[in-house]
C-alpha cells in the first residue's frame, strides 16, 4: 500500500527549503515536483543490499541498466530505443542546459509553449539565447497550441531550437499525435532542432496515452528527447536521467562536450534506484497513479462547489495542476494572499512566462488527502472572507 511519509527535518526541499524560496518555514508546501510517497519497495531493497556492502567505492554503469531503460520505452512507450543512442545526464535540466550550448550559438533564437516549466527560461537565458514565446490558447482553462503563432515566430526569428514539453508542465496537457506531428513538421520545414522533455511520460491522469514524439514519424536527425525514472518513482534526489539521441553527429558533439565537462556517468544509487524501478516498480506505479487520480478529482470538485469561479485545467498528465483563482484574487495579490494568509507554498503562475500568468498557481498533489484538504480549506475560507 502506498504510504505517506512525513519529510519534515530531513533536508527535503520541497519541505525543509520553503525558507530559501518562500521567506516562510511555516507554510503548507504544495509545490516543487517531487511525491510525499514512500519509494517502491524493489527500489529500496536493491538500495538496501548495495549499502550493506559497506563499500561505496568507485561505481561503473550496470550490464542491465540500459537494457530495464530500453524495455520500460518499448513497452509503455512504443519508442525503440537504439542502446547506443543513449547518453546519461545528471537531470533532464542539466541536459537541456548542455544541449542548448551544444546545439546553438550565443544570440540564437530558442521557442517554448508558454506558460513553461520555468527552468527553460533560466536555461535560454542564462546561456545568453534569444527567448522566444509563442503563448498556448486558453479556452475556459483548456489549452492548445496556436500553431500559426508558433510557426510566425519560428520564421521571423530565425529561430534554431524549440523546447517542448510532453507532456506539458504547468497546464497538465498530453499531447496528441496530430499536435505533436503539426508541431514537428513545422519545425521540419524551418530546420529547428527539437528537445523533447518528456520526464513526466508515465504520470497519465486522463483519457490521452502519451505519445513520445520520437515515435510518430522520422525525426530522428532532428530530435534530442529526454526523460528519467526519476518523476515517475520518486528519486530525483538521485540524479540520473537519460538523454537519447539518434542522430550520430548530434552524439559526437554531445560526447565532446561531456568529455570535456567530464561527467560521463552517475552515481551508484542514481544506476541502481533507477535500474530497480524499471525492472519491478509498475505496480507501484499504478497506486501512485490511481491516488493521483482521486486527488485530482477531489480538488477538482472541491474547488467548483465551493469556489465556482475558480478555473481548473484538466489534468491529462503531470500531477500538477494549474489554477486560475484570478476570479477572486488579483493577480499581483496572489503571492502575499497564498503565503501570508493561506500559510500555503504553490509554484506561483508567474514563474512560468512572467506577469501575465500571475493569476494562477500550480498545485502538486502528489501528497497525502489531509495536506490536499488542509490547502483546500485555506484557500476556500481565505476567499471567502475577502469576496
Ligand atoms: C518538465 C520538467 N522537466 C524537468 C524537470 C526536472 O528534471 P531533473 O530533476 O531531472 O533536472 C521537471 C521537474 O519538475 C519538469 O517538470
Amino acid at each position: 500500500m502506498l504510504k505517506y511519509v512525513d519529510r519534515r527535518k530531513t533536508d527535503s526541499s520541497k519541505w525543509d527549503g520553503l525558507k530559501a524560496v518562500f521567506g516562510s518555514e511555516e507554510l503548507l508546501p504544495l509545490w516543487v515536483a517531487d511525491m510525499d510517497f514512500r519509494v517502491c519497495d524493489c527500489v529500496l531493497k536493491k538500495l538496501d543490499e548495495y549499502l550493506k556492502l559497506g563499500v561505496l567505492g568507485y561505481y561503473i554503469e550496470p550490464k542491465e541498466y540500459k537494457e530495464s531503460f530500453i524495455k520500460w520505452e518499448q513497452t509503455y512507450h512504443n519508442y525503440r530505443v537504439h542502446e547506443d543512442w543513449i547518453r546519461y545526464s545528471p537531470g533532464v535540466v542539466p541536459a537541456i542546459n548542455w544541449l542548448i550550448q551544444i546545439l546553438t550559438e550565443k544570440n540564437d533564437a530558442v521557442i517554448v509553449l508558454t506558460p513553461v516549466y520555468y527552468p527553460f527560461l533560466d536555461a535560454i537565458k542564462n546561456n545568453k539565447r534569444k527567448l522566444i514565446e509563442s503563448d498556448l490558447i486558453n479556452s475556459s482553462g483548456k489549452y492548445t497550441i496556436d500553431f500559426s503563432d508558433f510557426e510566425n515566430k519560428i520564421a521571423k526569428n530565425n529561430v534554431k531550437l524549440f523546447l517542448l514539453c510532453s507532456p506539458h508542465n504547468p497546464v497538465g496537457r498530453v499531447w496528441k499525435k496530430d499536435e505533436l506531428k503539426k508541431l514537428m513538421d513545422i519545425c521540419e520545414k524551418y530546420k529547428v532542432r527539437v528537445i523533447s522533455d518528456e520526464i513526466h511520460q508515465d504520470i497519465i491522469i486522463g483519457q490521452n496515452p502519451h505519445i513520445s514524439t520520437a515515435s510518430i514519424g522520422d525525426y530522428d536527425s532532428m530530435l534530442v528527447t529526454l526523460t528519467a525514472a526519476t518523476k515517475t518513482f520518486n528519486l530525483a534526489s538521485c540524479k540520473n536521467s537519460f538523454v537519447v539521441i539518434p542522430d550520430f553527429d548530434i552524439r559526437k558533439n554531445f560526447d565532446n562536450f561531456v568529455k570535456c565537462i567530464r561527467i560521463p556517468g552517475g552515481n551508484a544509487f542514481g544506476y541502481i534506484a533507477v535500474q530497480s524501478a524499471y525492472e519491478g516498480g509498475r505496480p507501484w506505479l499504478e497506486e501512485v497513479l490511481q491516488q493521483i487520480r482521486e486527488n485530482y478529482l477531489y480538488v477538482k470538485e472541491t474547488l467548483e462547489k465551493e469556489l465556482p469561479l475558480v478555473e481548473i485545467s484538466p489534468l491529462e498528465g503531470t500531477y500538477l495542476v494549474w489554477i486560475n483563482l484570478g476570479n477572486y484574487i488579483k493577480g499581483k495579490d496572489m503571492e502575499g494572499f497564498i503565503k501570508e494568509r493561506c500559510k500555503l507554498a504553490f509554484d506561483f503562475g508567474e514563474w512560468f512566462g512572467g506577469e501575465r500568468f500571475n493569476n494562477y498557481i500550480r498545485m502538486n498533489i502528489a501528497t497525502s488527502k489531509e495536506n490536499i484538504t488542509k490547502a483546500l480549506e485555506r484557500i476556500v475560507g481565505e476567499i471567502n472572507e475577502i469576496i
